[in-house]
């Protein structure tokens, strides 16, 4: 099981993050802690021919991929995740960790077809995985921290990781002062034991161990209102808001909307048959979209550092 600690060194996020592997490890997890800061990692694949030290991305990869469970914990920074996380989660996921676009190639392939559209994919993928999520910020009051956990999804849907459990924790202002706050201590000891217990287990028969929120998919409560139609802004899962004793009434009750989400298999599946329709009519424009593209590459007003 592999921890991903996104803050500074020793600082409260990889405090709350030990203090989860330790409970996992209590529950017979093998756990490693891989801390951000110790990898190089450019915005985009650095080719094969280049050497480790110019690219951690691969190993990061082989971490995640040799893993059965993980626990990622950062610090909150302008009401969501520091950048580094999000460039691993944006390394991490997308269309070569989708287990649907995983599964299509492979029975593609295997039938000596080509697919219009190419991406790598690895087998490792299928594996089950379960996660934990933990967020740390400094501010005590709810509006510095609502983007967290929404965005710490994203590394987990494409390849089907079962979030288990999330924690987002208030408070922590100095430096590494999560220690002053037992409630949050106890709370990540919890994370780690619920990923730490559930290790191996598919999708299906991962339990939700976290505070319940709205959306029944994802356990958050961030929803977008379009009249009385309510979208998960996590998942995308679809739900209805209704008025009752004048109180709103949020409901994820019908299956259908349940299966809009990006984290079931339904809505993976549509989403890979739309990329490759995609693909096969921009492919046949080609030219064209080189001839108009060009025009804006001729536009060129570019500085970098020294120009
Ligand atoms: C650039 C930056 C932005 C921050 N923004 C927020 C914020 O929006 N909400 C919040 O609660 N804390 C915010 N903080 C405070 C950190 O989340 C907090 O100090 C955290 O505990 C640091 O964790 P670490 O020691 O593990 O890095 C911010 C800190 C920094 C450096």
């Amino acid at each position: 099981m592999l921890g991903l600690s996104a803050g500074n060194p020793d600082g409260s996020a990889e405090i709350l993050l030990k203090v989860a592997l330790h409970a996992a490890e209590d529950e017979g997890a093998q756990v490693s802690l891989l801390r951000l800061d110790d990898l190089t990692l450019p915005t985009r694949p650095v080719g094969p021919v280049a050497v480790a030290t110019e690219d951690d991305g691969a190993w990061l990869w082989d971490q995640v991929m040799e893993s059965d469970g993980l626990i990622v914990s950062a610090p909150i920074y302008s009401r969501t995740i520091p950048g580094k996380l999000k460039l691993v989660a944006d390394r991490l996921s997308g269309p070569a960790a989708d287990v649907v676009f995983a599964e299509n190639y492979r029975s593609m392939l295997q039938a000596g077809e080509t697919p219009p559209v190419a991406f790598p994919y690895d087998e490792r993928v299928f594996r089950p995985r379960v996660a934990g999520l933990i967020a740390v910020g400094g501010a005590l009051t709810t509006q510095w921290r609502g983007l967290a956990l929404p965005l710490m999804h994203q590394m987990m849907f494409s390849s089907n990781i079962a979030v288990a459990d999330q924690l987002l924790v208030g408070g922590a202002g100095m430096p590494r002062a999560v220690v002053l706050d037992a409630a949050a201590l106890v709370n990540a000891a919890r994370v780690g034991r619920s990923v730490g217990s559930q290790l191996g287990r598919p999708f299906e028969q991962v339990e939700y161990r976290g505070e319940p929120g709205l959306c029944p998919l994802c356990h958050l409560s961030a929803v977008e209102i379009h009249g009385t139609a309510v979208e998960c802004v996590t998942c995308g899962a679809a739900g209805r808001l209704s008025v009752a004793d004048g109180q709103a009434v949020v409901a994820f009750d019908d299956p259908a909307g349940l299966e809009k989400s990006v984290i079931g298999l339904t809505e993976k599946r549509e989403h890979f048959v739309e990329v490759q329709e995609t693909g096969q009519i921009q492919g046949a424009l080609a030219a064209e979209i080189e001839r108009r593209a060009s025009v804006y590459a001729q536009y060129e007003r570019r500085i970098t550092p020294g120009s």
